[in-house]
């Protein structure tokens, strides 16, 4: 591989299309030259959820035309792109089929090799590309729709699972929550924008696994007791969920935010605590939420360690950050992108396949 080269990343693992390029010049960190995001958030809002079929059908309408924007704003040509990156999984199958086809269809036209990429390994990395980027090693807090994971981070490709979740993921705790109150999908948006009006103490809900003395997660019982709780109100009020007042769903979206929020920051206290580690970094569409920055840099401020997050519209999928996890792996040595352009997907990977 030459010493300067650019990658093309296309991200379509779920319910956003996204596509980048980055340029690799030496071992400086990738620097992203341009990237494009179009969310199908709207479309599938009518179903109160991802609709599989529609996402893939969505992606396919969408990834040349965000593939010419994001050359077009990077002023270069196709010729110009030295490697095609794509997300490989974990995800959808036939949203992950449409960016992989893509992908290792311009490869051949291009005769360009293409490379792999682990979604979450992309959003680990996702850090790299803020003003502020992270040096390893670190403690990762990943926090998305389908994962949570502390890990210690070593290196690229160099991953340790401190704890995980043996349930719910923290973005689904959030989008159960948001559901069951009649916030809607995505939830964790909505459920941390009315959270902002609530009271997080007016409601005791639980925080599981706080004291496990292990950094496992579980959230589908906090989902569960909500649901109770709410059903609770509503009965009281005789009326349904979705029309208790806004002040009391206010009041649970707060209070629900609270309990993973102290999960989530304590056990990151913990993993901190217990690597001897001094740096944090979040990431996953979860660390988008305000309140969970708000208490991690207080709680890290106090304790001398540095947190680092994604810019903020890069926490969600995107695909600046499959380009930037296939520039790092390659910069670091560890992968190269070949000329097979044969491609399967995983929509499911767990991690540790891809550490070394
Ligand atoms: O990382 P991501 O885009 O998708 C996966 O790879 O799974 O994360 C999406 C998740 C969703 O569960 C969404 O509700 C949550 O991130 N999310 C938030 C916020 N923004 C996105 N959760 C809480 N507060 C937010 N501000
Ligand atoms: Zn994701």
């Amino acid at each position: 591989m030459a010493k300067d080269y650019c990658v093309l990343g296309i991200e379509s693992s779920c319910d956003e299309t996204g596509v980048a390029l980055v340029r690799v010049s030496g071992p400086r960190l990738p620097e992203l030259l341009a990237h494009a995001l179009y969310s199908q958030i709207e479309m599938h809002q009518a179903y109160g959820g991802v609709v599989p079929e529609l996402a893939s059908r969505d992606h396919i309408r969408r990834v040349l035309p965000l593939t010419r924007e994001v050359l077009q704003a990077a002023g270069k040509t196709l010729q110009e792109v030295d490697v095609v990156a794509f997300t490989r999984g974990p995800g959808l199958a036939g949203a992950l089929l449409v960016g992989a086809g893509v992908a290792c269809a311009l490869g051949a036209a291009l005769h360009k090799p293409v490379l792999g990429v682990h979604h979450l390994e992309g959003h680990l990395l996702s850090p790299f590309l803020s003003a502020d980027p992270p040096e390893f090693p670190f403690v990762a807090l990943l926090v998305s729709g389908g994962h949570t994971q502390l890990m210690q981070v070593d290196g690229v490709g160099r991953y340790q699972i401190l704890g995980e979740t043996i349930d719910d993921a923290a973005g689904e705790a959030f989008d159960k929550s948001a559901k069951l109150l009649g916030l809607g999908y995505p939830g964790g948006p909505a459920l941390s924008k009315l959270a902002e009006i609530g009271d997080p103490v007016a409601f005791k809900l639980p925080r599981p696994l706080l004291h496990s003395g292990n950094l496992d997660f579980s959230f589908a019982g906090l989902k569960t007791a909500v649901m109770v709780q709410a059903k609770k109100l509503a009965m009281a009020q005789g009326c349904a969920v979705e029309a208790l007042p806004n002040a009391v769903l206010a009041d649970l979206a707060a209070s629900t935010q609270a309990a993973i929020v102290e999960v989530l920051v304590k056990k990151s206290l913990a993993a901190i605590k217990g690597t001897g580690l001094s740096r944090l970094v979040v990431a996953g569409g979860v660390g988008a939420n305000r309140s969970l920055r708000e208490q991690l840099n207080r709680a890290c401020a106090h304790r001398g360690v540095r947190v680092h997050y994604p810019e903020l519209h890069l926490c969600t999928d995107n695909g600046a950050m499959i380009a930037m996890a296939a520039a790092m792996r390659l910069q670091s040595g560890m992968q190269t992108a070949n000329e097979v352009y044969a491609f399967d997907v995983k929509p499911r990977w767990p991690l540790d396949e891809i550490m070394v």
